[in-house]
């Protein structure tokens, strides 16, 4: 751990001038502010000003003001920045990825705004004005060194874009990250704006190409708070019966391929998403036989570190820790010893299509329903309600080697069938999906037509209790449909969710 007190962290003269406390800090923040904040996946997100901000809403609302913010981030944060901004109902707009339980809330209750886009794509976004002005990034970091050298935090995110098109500029300097992340980062500098985008110069997952400091033009910042509060990512939950056998799974086809030939047999760089199910799968690649494996993916969760720590994997790229609070207290007192074998990139680069495509990644995601076609829907429960957002999954769904969504077969202890007729929201089409598994098995779905996909799925991936009305549903399907290439009845297949859904407690919402 980083020996360093809070007092040694600002090095700079010209920025230590400008140190202040966090309620002085928020003071400079204007209702209707646009702010872009570090943060991805519960890693190196802004604490002390996001909290004194929340405050500071409260006290102006009891007053009469109408307060509100537009905050962009990496992707989800913790309690101290949605948690605490939801809980007053600061946020007017919020973009991209969340995944707190008080911003769900008011999102689905159409409290607040939320746009849910690729991840690789906001930094364009804003680049190119699509949301406005964005008046000030606020950017936790690890310190600054004496030469205005900034050592980002635990994740990097959308900070450079942040930096570089926001007016003003708050660093949040948090001393209980530790100063042995120095050099673990890989800033690149260079993706230049088309019509002059040069290619980007890396060919292996652990490559660096840029610098390991974020450059913050020392005019911008307007004040730098001194903090010590840790990250509060989520705990996982311990991988279930359902989890295992969804991980052999995958690991039996992994398998499959290789005796095919057509994956080498250190297989190729791995994406693992987020959720529980995408963890187990990676404890379940530390018990299988493939050695020297790499990973080109968006977050470092638990249990790619064990498959590091384990010598099966040499290497990980992406832009984020997304560890447990057991993870993060025994890992990151010696993060100094993963430097070499750990890359934390912007999340342009860590989920940049071309890249993905060049690498040929193996992208493995989560998914809360697909449909027998291979429609998958990654973010919405009944079709209405939002549960996090696409996250990177569209990155890597669509531009990597091959595609896998998993998900125990069915939800909400039984009552709700993770297989269903049409999914009622697609995020990823059936020309994104490669292959569906789920704890009953594995459907290969690259090949094959329409029907042949739907009889797969349904005889592998669906639970038993909900296999006859699939079958039935189908069998009609292609006898009645109106066309007979994606047969569908389509009363029938959009009733499908509350006909079979009776116990779960979402659609007692609805009823
Ligand atoms: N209907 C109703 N509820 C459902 C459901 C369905 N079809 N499928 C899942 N759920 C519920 C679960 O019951 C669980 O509820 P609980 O918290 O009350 O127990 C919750 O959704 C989470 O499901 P879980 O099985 O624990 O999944 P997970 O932690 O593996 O997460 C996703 C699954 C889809 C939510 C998650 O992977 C996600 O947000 N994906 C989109 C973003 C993404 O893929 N990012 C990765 C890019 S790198």
């Amino acid at each position: 751990m980083a020996s360093s007190s809070a007092g040694d962290r600002v090095l700079n003269p010209v920025l230590a001038q400008r140190v202040m406390g966090g309620e002085e800090a928020a003071a400079l923040i204007q209702p209707g502010a646009q702010i872009g904040m570090s943060g991805f996946t519960g890693s190196g997100y802004p604490k002390e000003v996001p909290m004194a901000l929340a405050r500071r809403i409260t006290d102006a609302n009891l007053r009469g003001q109408h307060f509100k913010v537009n905050i962009f981030t990496g992707a989800s944060t913790g309690p101290e920045l949605d948690g605490a901004l939801a809980m007053v109902g600061a946020m007017q707009f919020r973009t991209p990825y969340q995944s707190d339980p008080i911003t769900r809330k008011r999102i689905n209750a159409g409290e607040m705004d939320y746009l849910d886009i690729h991840l690789s794509q906001v930094a364009q976004y804003v680049q190119y004005g699509f949301f406005g002005t964005m008046d000030l990034a606020l950017i936790e970091v690890a310190a600054i060194l004496e030469d205005g050298r900034v050592i980002p935090s635990t994740s990097i995110g959308n900070n450079q874009t942040w930096i570089e098109c926001a007016e003003k500029v708050i660093l949040e300097v948090n001393s209980s990250q530790p100063m042995e992340l120095e050099g673990m980062h890989d800033l690149y500098y260079g993706l230049g704006r088309p019509p002059h985008r040069d290619p980007i110069p890396l060919t292996t997952p652990n490559q660096r190409i840029g610098v390991p400091y974020l450059k913050i033009p020392p005019e911008k910042v307007i004040a730098v708070v001194r903090t010590n509060a840790p990250d509060r990512a989520t705990a996982f939950k311990a991988p279930d019966e359902n989890s295992r056998k969804i991980a052999a799974n995958i690991l039996d086809f992994l398998g499959w391929e290789v005796k095919k030939g057509r994956l080498p047999e250190s297989l190729l760089p791995l994406q693992s998403g987020v959720g529980n199910i995408a963890n187990a799968v990676l404890y379940g690649l530390e018990e299988g036989p493939f050695e020297g494996l790499t990973a080109y993916t968006e977050v470092i969760q638990d249990g790619l570190i064990s498959l590091l720590n384990s010598g099966k994997m040499l290497s990980a790229s992406a832009t984020a820790f997304s560890l447990s609070p057991e993870g993060a207290e025994s890992i990151m007192p010696k993060i100094g010893e993963y430097r070499e074998r750990i890359v934390l990139r912007s999340q342009e680069m860590s989920n940049n299509p071309g890249i993905i495509r060049r690498l040929g990644v193996i992208a493995m995601n989560g998914m809360i329903e697909a449909d027998i076609y291979g429609n998958v829907n990654s973010t919405h429960i009944m079709g209405s309600s939002i549960m996090n957002g696409i996250g990177g999954s569209g990155d890597f769904a669509r531009n990597g080697f091959m595609s896998i969504f998993m998900a125990p077969s069915t939800a909400q202890h039984g009552t709700i069938s993770t297989i269903v007729p049409m999914a009622s929201h697609v995020d990823h089409t059936e020309h994104d999906v490669s292959v569906v598994v789920t704890e009953q098995g594995l459907a290969d779905l690259r090949g094959l037509s329409p029907k042949q996909r739907a009889r797969l799925i349904i005889e592998n991936c669906s639970h038993p209790d909900y296999r006859p009305a699939l079958r039935d549903y189908f069998n009609r399907a292609e006898r009645l449909s109106y066309g007979k290439h994606t047969p569908h009845l389509l009363t029938e297949s959009l009733s499908w969710h509350s006909r079979y859904l009776r116990c779960g407690h979402m659609l007692r919402q609805e009823d």
